[in-house]
């Protein structure tokens, strides 16, 4: 059984499959559903919020001929104290897949564990490997120009620029992902958020160089860059710590200015949503550096791809 929880479940030989379906399932796309979940039917459960993730899993999973089965935990016996293994359990006897978005990522862990049908992990606090795929997946489309069997390889050595929150689920998802397909992920934020022991850890565990590097200076990271990537200061469930967040990261923004320091041509990304003023400018948002709404696109076709190749690796 294979899971998809984290950048690392799929190797870079398994990364460059995905991305080679996602790029035909996006060329064919206006003229072809497919049958790779024919006969299926993936749970999609949501503990957060969400707009891109929720709509592009619901559509992909019916544009590959499955069902999907919207959840929220709120209206599920989890929430009133079910465990999470008996739901994994129970689950697992009505449908062949789950896509979940959650706080803990423990708990994308143990569901897998307890269950028996492959789970996708939509967001946790920790990583984010579905939007972090599917960056990538856009700036190769670029750099690759269009040449599917050269999109892992276009992205080795790129200098990836992360700004703001750089302990969030994003951050940790370039620092793991980045390491696993050989980037140089340079992290500017306050002193404070340095990425954690824990996905240090992870890289250890997966056997990984560090390639990232952390600085309170934005100008430094910047420069140079291949591309300028930010999140949201106050991620999902640190609402509390809003004020101070909002005062500490304003250094961090990225404006005309900082974005200058990049290279000419660098590319500037954000997994959505935005807080124009906060973490970006909206003249940024806007500019013709920025490739937003094409990353919001993209993951449609790289989540179906992830789909059809656990669905193909079930046994
Ligand atoms: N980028 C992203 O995951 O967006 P949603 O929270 O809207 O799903
Ligand atoms: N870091 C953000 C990402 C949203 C897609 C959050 O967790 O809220």
């Amino acid at each position: 059984m294979r899971h998809f929880l984290k950048e690392t479940d799929l190797t870079v030989a398994e990364t460059a499959t995905v991305f080679a379906q996602a790029a035909a399932l996006k060329a064919g796309r206006a003229s072809a559903h497919t049958s790779d979940l024919a006969r299926q039917s993936w749970g999609l459960l949501f503990f957060k919020k969400s707009t891109r993730t929720r709509v592009s899993f619901q559509v992909g999973v019916h544009e590959l001929g499955g069902l999907p089965v919207m959840l929220n935990a709120d209206d599920m016996q989890i929430s009133r104290g079910e465990t999470v293994a008996d739901t994994a359990k129970v689950l697992s006897r009505y449908l062949h897949g789950m896509v979940i978005r959650c706080h803990e990522h423990a708990l994308l862990e143990e569901f897998a564990q307890s269950g028996t049908m492959p789970v996708i992990n939509a967001l946790s606090d920790f990583l984010h490997p579905c939007q972090f795929m599917t960056d990538m997946f856009t700036l190769a489309e670029r750099w690759a120009k269009g040449k599917p069997e050269q999109y892992v390889q276009s992205l080795k050595g790129r200098k990836i620029a992360f700004l703001g929150d750089t302990a969030c689920n994003m951050a940790n998802s370039f620092v793991l992902g980045g390491a696993a397909l050989g980037l140089e992920v340079a992290l500017a934020g306050p002193k404070g958020f340095e990425p954690s022991a824990e996905i240090k850890k992870q890289l250890k565990q997966d056997g990984l160089k560090e390639t990232f590097s952390f600085t309170t200076d934005a100008t430094a990271a910047v420069k140079g860059a291949d591309m300028v990537y930010t999140d949201v200061w106050v991620s999902m469930g640190m609402e509390s710590e809003k004020a101070e967040r909002l005062k500490l990261m304003q250094p961090y923004q990225v404006n005309a200015k900082l974005l200058s320091l990049a290279k000419p041509d660098a590319y500037f990304m954000h997994c959505l949503p935005a807080h124009p003023g906060e973490e970006v400018s909206a003249e940024v948002l806007a500019s013709p550096q920025s490739i937003i709404f094409d990353q919001a696109e993209n993951r449609l076709h790289v989540q179906k791809a992830i789909l059809a190749h656990l669905a193909r690796h079930r046994n």
